[in-house]
């Protein structure tokens, strides 16, 4: 059956790769992206969200079948904080009632493997308390400190949403309305993302001791696209909250049996 995405981060990388193997796949897809996509907007911003949800409504006639909320930054910058926590929440959550006409609604986010990484702590607060201004705040400060404070913004805005996902993916609007959401928490992929931290031999030798990966080590976003498109397909009916760890390795070696 054809069914309609959303993939947002679709001009690149993890995205593009998504949009690519679905549309071979035969399905719709609707590409978001700041730039050189169907939907150009900017998840950073209210007007951006809220044009989001407007023209998803408009070009897919009312219904959609999943949503692959997959945008993000990686910059040590508080418009990291604004893109990958509050601009994912409002994608999810703006369209979800699009899917309320399909037959088999899904959700997905695109967390981190970083989300592992101790968070800062003020900023983890914000972002879990939903507070976008304070939450802004505190990453200008990181960002301004720059060094090891502001590289701490990525991985605390991944293990955010990796904890919205998992309070929200039980509730009546998300479970109780038959949508199974969840979340992927990649390791590290070759994406114009990470390019320039794993340009030489000695870039990736130093990225794998911080994010070890036994299991075929540093991968391509097609692979992370298999995954993507079959947690929002229609064989993936009881996954609620998970998030899934396509990282070859690091989050069993990392957390060990402190999880399971
Ligand atoms: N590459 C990795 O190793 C890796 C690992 C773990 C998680 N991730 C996550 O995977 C997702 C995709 O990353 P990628 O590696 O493909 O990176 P990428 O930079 O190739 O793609 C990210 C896309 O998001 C878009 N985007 C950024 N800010 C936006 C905004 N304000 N509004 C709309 N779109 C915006 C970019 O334009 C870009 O096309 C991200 O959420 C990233 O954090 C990546």
């Amino acid at each position: 059956m054809v069914r309609t995405y959303i993939v947002t981060g679709a001009a690149s990388g993890i995205g593009k790769a998504t949009a690519q193997l679905l549309t071979e796949r035969g399905h719709r897809v609707i590409g978001v992206d700041i730039r050189n996509a169907e939907i150009t907007v900017d998840l950073s911003s209210a007007a951006g969200r809220e044009e989001l949800v407007n023209r998803v409504a408009e070009l897919s006639g009312g219904s959609i079948d999943a949503i692959i909320a997959n945008a993000g930054l990686a910059t040590p910058t508080a418009a990291t904080v604004a893109v990958n926590y509050f601009g994912t929440i409002a994608t999810l959550t703006g369209l979800r009632g699009l899917l309320a006409g399909s037959d088999a609604p899904r959700a997905v986010a695109t967390a981190s493997m970083a989300s592992l990484f101790p968070p800062d702590d003020l900023l983890l607060q914000a972002l879990t308390a939903g507070d976008e201004p304070a939450a802004l705040a505190r990453g200008a400060e990181l960002e301004a400190a720059g060094g090891d404070a502001a590289a701490l913004i990525y991985g605390t805005t991944k293990r955010a949403l990796a904890l919205w996902i998992r309070r929200t993916a039980s509730t009546s609007d998300w479970a109780g309305a038959g949508i199974p959401l969840n979340a992927i928490a990649p390791g590290v992929v070759e994406t114009p993302m990470t390019a320039a931290m794993i340009e030489t031999t000695e870039a990736r030798k130093s990225v794998l001791e911080l994010v070890p990966m036994p299991l075929n080590g540093i991968f391509q976003p097609r692979d992370v696209a298999y995954l993507l498109a079959w947690l929002t397909s229609e064989e993936n009916a009881h996954l609620c909250g998970q998030v899934v760890f396509i990282d070859g390795g690091s989050d069993a070696v990392i957390r060990g049996d402190s999880t399971w």
